[in-house]
This record gives C-alpha cells, structure tokens and sequence, in this order.
C-alpha cells in the first residue's frame, strides 16, 4: 500500500505527501489520501488523451472494438495485437497500409493514432492531399520551416490516402521533404490503394519516387488489405430481401 502510494506521488511529481502520511500512522487517512490521488491521476490521463485527440484531427473516431482483420496479411512475427502494443512507435518505425478501397485501411490508422495518444504519444492526422496543401500555403507565407519544427515534434505522422489525387511537382517535393525529416525520426503510418511500383504516377518524378519509398519501407511494417469494400458490404446489407 505505501509502495502503491510512492509510486503515485513520483507519478504525479508530489514531493511531500509520502513523509506527511509516514508521520500520521493512520491506515484509514493512507487509504484515503491514494484514492484522491488515483482520481487525480485518472483525472489528468483522461485530459491529457482528450487534448492529444483533439490536436490529432482524425476525421472519425475509429477504436478496434469489432474490428475483423481475416483479410489483412501482416508481416511474419507481426499481428494486430503486437501492433497495439506499439513497439513499433518505441522504435520509431513505420506502418504501411496497403490495398484495396474500403478495406479498412483508415480505420486501422485512425484506432492506432487513438492507442498512441492513449499511451500519451503526440500524434497528427492528415488526408496527404491536405497535408501538401497546407505546406504549399506555409511555403508561400514564407512559414513552413516554422511548420516543418512543428511536425517534427509529433511522435506519430499519419498519411491517410496517399494514391488517390496526384500531386504536383512541387506538392511531392514538399511532402518528400516532411517523409525525409521523419525518417529514423518519427514513426509514419501511410495508407495507400497503391502498390509502390505505381507512386511514381503520384509523385510524378521517378527518383524522388523511389527516394520516397526508400525512407518509407527501410524500417516499416507493411500490411496488405484485400478483400470487399466494407462500405458496399454495409450498403448492400441494407438493401431489403426479396
Ligand atoms: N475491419 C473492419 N471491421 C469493421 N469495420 C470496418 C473494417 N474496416 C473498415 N470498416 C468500416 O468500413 C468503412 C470503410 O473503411 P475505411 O475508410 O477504413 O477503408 P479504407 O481502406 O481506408 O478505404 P479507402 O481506400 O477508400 O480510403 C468505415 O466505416 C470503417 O469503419
Ligand atoms: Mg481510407
């Protein structure tokens, strides 16, 4: 029970309260006094997830409660529990969602963002098309280096629909850019209805392509999402039986 009580106070950087409640041998004011400080501690867990989800952006909230994965192919040694375990983030490596439309590809990305910032991760979420947007305004207020240092304090980058809208040849400069400062740095969640061979349609230019992709998949779990779309699955269930 005091050991329990130390390891709150460390927790919540309290540098008196052990020796008050050690120099008042009451057992029920101990119990008393870790119960406050348990709400305390929740209290402020909670507020801290409330505020990294908020400053994620993710578009819906997404949790894996119902989540079916037969039709996702991980890596060997990998599984969607190992991923939750977020060894990975520790390691600062990357997560490459891969296949086909409606598979549930930014379902994943988005519940994994949420466990990060569960476990007090700094996490940022961007549709890619949006994120090179945002960097072409930064560059031409003359801003982005100060949004680029913004960037690289988060934990976590996720690239949500890389593949659906090309980018221009300045939009792909800029966006290898944030990928090459990431790089060995952060950790990068991407997801893509593209295999790789297929960027360079995206990115235009075939050695920033392939330059790209390098950083990416050095150190990168890469999973494949085959299948239906879920959302037709879904639609097609509401249709009424004859
Ligand atoms: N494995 C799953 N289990 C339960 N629901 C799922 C699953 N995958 C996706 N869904 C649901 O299906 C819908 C489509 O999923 P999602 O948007 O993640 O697909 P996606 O692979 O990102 O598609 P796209 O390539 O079009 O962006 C969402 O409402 C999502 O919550
Ligand atoms: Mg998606």
């Amino acid at each position: 029970m005091r050991a329990d009580l130390t390891e709150l106070c460390r927790q919540l950087r309290l540098a008196h309260v052990v020796d008050y409640v050690a120099q008042h041998p009451d057992k029920e004011m101990g119990q008393w006094v870790e119960q406050l400080l348990l709400a305390e501690r929740d209290g402020r867990r909670r507020a801290k997830l409330g505020k990294l989800v908020q400053q994620a952006g993710f578009p819906h909230l997404k949790t894996f409660d119902g989540y079916v994965e037969n039709h996702i192919t991980y890596p060997e040694g990998s599984s969607l529990d190992r991923l939750r375990e977020m060894e990975w983030l520790e390691q600062r490596e990357n997560l490459l969602l891969m296949g086909a439309v409606g598979t549930g590809k930014t379902h994943m990305a988005t519940a994994l963002g949420i466990e990060a910032c569960r476990q007090g991760h700094a996490v940022q979420f961007y549709r890619a098309s949006d994120l090179v947007a945002v960097l072409q305004e930064k560059f031409a207020a003359g801003t982005l280096s100060r949004f680029r240092e913004k960037l690289k304090k988060l934990e976590l980058l996720i690239l949500d629909e890389v593949g659906y809208v090309p980018f221009s040849q300045s939009g792909s400069e800029l966006l290898f850019n944030v990928i090459a400062d990431c790089y060995e740095q952060q950790s990068v969640i991407v997801t893509s209805n593209l295999e790789f061979g297929q960027w360079t349609s995206i990115f235009g230019d075939t050695k920033l392509t392939s330059a790209l992709v390098d950083r990416l998949v050095h150190h990168a779990h890469i999973l494949s999402f085959t299948g239906d779309s879920f959302r037709l699955k879904q639609a097609m269930e509401r249709i009424p039986q004859i």
